[in-house]
């Protein structure tokens, strides 16, 4: 759905690449996770897949991008658009700031394409459904909080039928009960056959959501592997992206022989609960 062949990237005026020789293959229906620390390129891996590098900010791009069978740097950002949508992190920043309510809000993008009303209509009810947000429709987006404005911003990409959604960091300005409502929303997508890429630093969020984790550090997809695996991997630290207390428990548990050394790490508490529980039982005996 998503294939990234030996890309490279340096901004318009710099002499130096931001990413260089990535490589991404993403299977369609698919959560992938990609994790990194500030300035190793995210947001500019983002703009990458979605179009936005090179169409709006220029800057000598090299190798080839295909997202559901569009070669993005051939076809215009407007026929990009249609193919993948791009989540930013600032939920306020995506409303368009010209219509009073939700419902008008996520038509919004459909009047510009010419869709006849009565489909748009249509068209509003199954994705303000599929998101949990059809409560949401008469209400003024700036009258809502910024997990319930997120869920607007991501509904209103999904409408345009896109069949690749990309979100750089899009709870990085919630509170714990809108990450969380972006979060699940993640699982819906993901059911509807909507492939997602997430820019994340959540891990133990990530770990229960994504199905494959890729590192971005020393200008390149560095690793990848299941999201357990690779969010418990010790490398993390080194890159800058640290771990969950989880992993920083069992991994100290580990080192004092109290865990097998064999142990898979875990990285959520879901993962750490079989874990601290086989050793209670193990002491007990
Ligand atoms: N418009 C720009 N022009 C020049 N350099 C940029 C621009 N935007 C980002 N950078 C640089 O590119 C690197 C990666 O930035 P970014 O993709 O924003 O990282 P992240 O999202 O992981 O924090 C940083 O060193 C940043 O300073
Ligand atoms: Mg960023």
């Amino acid at each position: 759905m998503i294939d990234l062949a030996d890309v490279s990237y340096a901004y318009p005026d710099t002499d130096h690449y931001v990413l260089s020789h990535v490589n991404l293959k993403v299977e369609p229906g698919t959560v992938t996770g990609i994790v990194g620390a500030s300035g190793s390129g995210k947001t500019t891996l983002a703009k990458i897949i979605s179009g936005f590098i090179p169409h709006v900010d220029g800057g000598e791009l090299s190798g080839s991008v295909v997202v559901d069978g569009a070669t993005i740097a051939d076809v215009t950002l407007s026929e990009a658009v249609s193919h993948v949508g791009l989540v930013i992190q600032s939920p306020f920043n995506q409303i368009s700031g010209a219509k009073f309510t939700v419902r008008e809000e996520l038509a919004f993008g459909l009047e510009n394409l010419g869709v006849a009303r009565e489909e748009m209509a249509e068209r509003v009810t199954a994705v303000a459904e599929l998101l949990g947000i059809t409560g949401l429709l008469e209400r003024s987006p700036y009258a809502l909080s910024g997990g319930q404005q997120q869920l607007v911003a991501i509904a209103s990409m999904i409408i345009m039928n896109t069949p690749v959604l990309v979100m750089d960091e899009p709870t990085s300005q919630l509170d714990p009960g809108g990450t969380r409502m972006v979060f699940d929303v993640m699982s819906s997508l993901r059911d509807a056959g909507i492939t997602l890429v997430v820019f994340e630093h959540k891990l133990e969020l990530l770990r229960e959501h994504a199905d494959i984790v890729h590192v971005l550090a020393e200008s390149q997809l560095i690793a990848s592997g299941p999201s357990r695996a690779m969010l418990a991997d010790p490398r993390l630290e080194k890159w800058g992206i640290g771990s969950t207390r989880f992993t920083a428990a069992a991994a100290a548990a580990r080192d004092r022989k109290l865990l097998s050394k064999d142990a898979e790490l875990p990285v959520s508490l879901t993962d750490a609960v079989p874990e601290f529980r086989a050793f209670a039982a193990k002491k007990g005996a």
